[in-house]
């Protein structure tokens, strides 16, 4: 297709309304020409532009899709055919544990599998563009969007991005869709955790921790971005000029299509940094935002600011181009209905094969954090209590679920039936909702818990307890829940609790208390049977915490590589030194990044580094002997942290560097290598430069951030 052949017989209109989105349903339900009804009409479209609007979100099914596309082109001038963008957050029809859960198995191929194959369902139901990765830094587990993220790391984070985008993109073929990456930019940092709430920070950090991962994406080539709803540095990011067009058009090079979020150039109103429906238009347009997502401030006001000449057509125009393009890339000109075919859709979705990728992904993505000799279970003991308010229920797959569904959703309960054939007693015990308050299910539980021989008892948040606006102020679980632990852990205390979370909780109490937690986060469709797999040792625990789980709330945002100060808490012991501290908390998590226990122990020795003197363009090499001493075969994930002891600017006590992911059976070793160069040791200076500095740096190998184990060296 000539797009620029195109893009000239468009009338300035035409162009505008390209740079539009609406909803996929407003062409579904309404089959009178003037379709824009009900909540719809704000959008103020003027009849004659009803099918020359760009792209849709939120669409649906094959079926749908193909009457939306026919319709929307018999009805058209132009005939350019929508773009059906979605979020695909976790998968489509088959889930895939939450992101943050995903993360967990810090296995970067395992997630690129899992995002070509919700691209598959996905294409297949007619989706061409995905609203994703999330790729937000997040350290606040009060932020309910921390479930779409991978976590508090920007190491990770790039890791993480970058298979995403490749995993959905593929070559762009015909079970592909076009990634795009948000919400760009340092959404995650909203501050109190509050969802939709303003972010402050400097550039040096901005640059340093939060910007890299978009970056990662637009690397492996995302077609599209995002805008966030935050401002940043006091400007709402869907008309931040230095965001958008100096810094990731110009300074990046990043030429895709750029899309507010959903209604966020209009709140720029409400930010109050716009005063109008023009001035927004006018801000996002020389940012460089190409579409507005369901706000009307371009339709309703661009062409006047062309006419007064204050918005050159050709701004437009390079907008328009970017968003044909993308249609081209799609092959939507030549097939606007690409992939989507209802019979494909019905043999893909949920099918052995992604239920299998999915059952594994969920087993990668758990995290024991604690086992006193519990688990695994034997399949040979005569009976098990499967208790609690998360046992016998499909909601488990995790908000942000696309076509996902509860009743194909395999729970706890038919897991365990699926693997054992031992006695079974369930007791629902208590509900999941924050407010329940109800006691009677308990004296069943014990029952139940009582007269077997262990019991797996499944506690945490309800799923759709986190995702957009789940922001919360208290993140230990309901004391409903606590009672009925309590009392199944008086009745019985062989007693394994599987946690199902969408962020890190404070879980003090389960902590003391319970002999075994395994944190299956939200596993997805087939949750129960991977958390079956897990429970009776027929797959190894291996995943490490993407996220600190803090001691208490009060310490949020909490993650591993803070600065130093100039007071430093250097020990536990300290209180009340004048140091940096709480008079009645640690300063640490209850658990830390990257770590995960497994049914076996690794042992760390012969921790070697190659020189203690870095040459500029050199390398050191740092080594270490891991090997599996216990019974059972395991992966674990070996971690490689750098600290820089003096910068031009303060520096973190640690960060990822570098991890790899071994497996070992019992008896076995192996020695696992980090080659360390110059670009391992950059930073964003005084200067706003990355760049090694020289001077001393210590490097540390261990099993989570909280290893202490190092060996200095300096960069000359
Ligand atoms: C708002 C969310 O912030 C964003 O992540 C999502 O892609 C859009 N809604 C569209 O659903």
């Amino acid at each position: 297709m000539d797009i620029k052949k195109l893009l000239s017989k468009l009338t300035l209109e035409e162009k505008i309304y390209q740079l539009m989105q609406i909803r996929a349903y407003t062409y579904l339900y309404d089959s009178s020409l003037n379709i824009i009804t009900g909540p719809d009409t704000k959008y103020g479209i003027d009849e004659k532009y009803v099918y020359e609007v760009g792209t849709v979100l939120n669409c649906g099914v094959a079926e749908n899709m193909i009457k939306i596309q026919e319709k929307y082109l018999a009805n058209s001038k132009n005939k350019i055919p929508l773009i059906f963008m979605q979020d695909v957050i976790h998968g489509y029809r088959t889930l895939y544990p939450i992101n943050l859960g995903l993360a967990s198995s810090f296995d970067t191929d395992l997630a690129e599998k899992c995002a070509a194959m919700a691209a598959k369902e996905a294409s297949v139901d007619g989706i061409h563009l995905t609203f994703a990765p999330m790729v937000d830094l997040a350290r606040d587990a009060r932020w309910g969007r921390v479930m779409e993220s991978s976590g508090e790391d920007t190491y990770l984070n790039c890791k993480m991005a970058e298979a995403t985008v490749k995993g959905y993109q593929g070559d762009f073929g015909k079970y592909n869709v076009a990634s795009c990456v948000k919400h760009f930019a340092a959404y995650g940092a909203a501050e109190g955790g509050r969802d939709y709430n303003t972010v402050d920070m400097s550039e040096r950090t901005l640059r340093e921790y939060y910007l890299p991962s978009y970056k990662a994406a637009i690397d492996a080539g995302a077609s599209s971005l995002m805008t966030a709803f935050n401002v940043v540095d006091g400007i709402p990011a869907a008309g931040n000029k230095w965001l958008v067009k100096d810094l990731l058009r110009d300074e990046w090079g990043f030429n895709g299509v750029v899309i507010s979020d959903y209604a966020a150039a209009y709140e720029m109103i409400n930010h109050g940094f716009c005063e109008d429906e023009k001035e927004v238009a006018y801000n996002a347009i020389n940012a460089t935002l190409d579409i507005e997502m369901v706000s009307n401030c371009y339709v309703l006001k661009l062409k006047e600011l062309v006419e007064e000449g204050k918005v050159k057509e050709s701004q437009i125009d390079e907008c328009v181009l970017r968003i044909l393009e993308l249609k081209d890339k799609l092959g939507l000109f030549d097939n606007p209905h690409r992939s989507t075919s209802p019979e494909e859709a019905a043999k893909f979705h949920v099918c052995p094969e992604h239920r299998a990728l999915a059952r594994y992904a969920a087993t990668q993505s758990a995290v024991l954090l604690k086992n006193e000799g519990v688990l695994p279970l034997s399949k040979d003991i005569g009976s098990i209590a499967v208790i609690g308010p998360l046992a016998n229920t499909g909601e488990i797959f995790g908000n942000w679920f696309c076509n996902g569904r509860a009743d194909e959703t395999i729970s706890v309960l038919d897991g365990i039936k699926n693997a054992y054939t031992g006695v079974i007693n369930y007791a629902e015990g208590c509900s999941v909702s924050r407010e329940s308050t109800d006691e009677s299910g308990i004296s069943e539980a014990v029952e139940a818990a009582k007269k077997s021989d262990a019991v797996i008892l499944c506690l945490g948040e309800h799923q759709f307890d986190n995702g957009e606006c789940k922001s919360k102020a208290f993140l230990d679980l309901p004391e409903i829940q606590y009672k009925l632990y309590r009392e199944i852990l008086k009745a019985n205390p062989n007693t394994a609790v599987v946690l199902f979370t969408g962020r890190p909780l404070t879980i003090r109490e389960l902590k003391d208390t319970s002999p075994a937690i395994l944190n299956m986060w939200e596993p997805g469709t087939e949750g129960g049977n991977a958390c079956a797999d897990l429970i009776f040792g027929d797959v190894n625990p291996s995943g490490k915490l993407t996220m600190s789980f803090p001691y208490t709330v009060g310490q949020c945002p909490l993650y591993y590589n803070y600065y130093t100060t100039g007071r430093p808490k250097v020990s536990d012991d300290i209180k009340n030194a004048y140091v940096t501290s709480y008079i009645d908390s640690p300063n640490g998590p209850l658990y830390p990044f990257g770590y995960g226990l497994s049914y076996t122990e690794f042992e760390y020795s012969d921790f070697n580094l190659s020189g203690d003197v870095m040459e500029r363009g050199g390398k050191l090499t740092a080594s270490v002997k891991v090997k599996n001493v216990g019974k059972y075969k395991g992966k674990e994930t070996v971690q490689m942290y750098i600290r820089d002891l003096f910068g031009s600017t303060v520096r973190p006590i640690k960060e990822l560097r570098g991890y790899e992911k071994i497996e070992l059976m019992p008896g076995e070793e192996r020695v696992v290598s980090f080659d360390i160069t110059e670009d391992t040791l950059a930073f964003y200076g005084s200067d706003l430069v990355k760049k090694a500095e020289s001077g001393k740096f210590h490097v540390f190998i261990g099993k989570n951030s909280a290893c202490t184990h190092f060996a200095e060296f300096v960069l000359k």
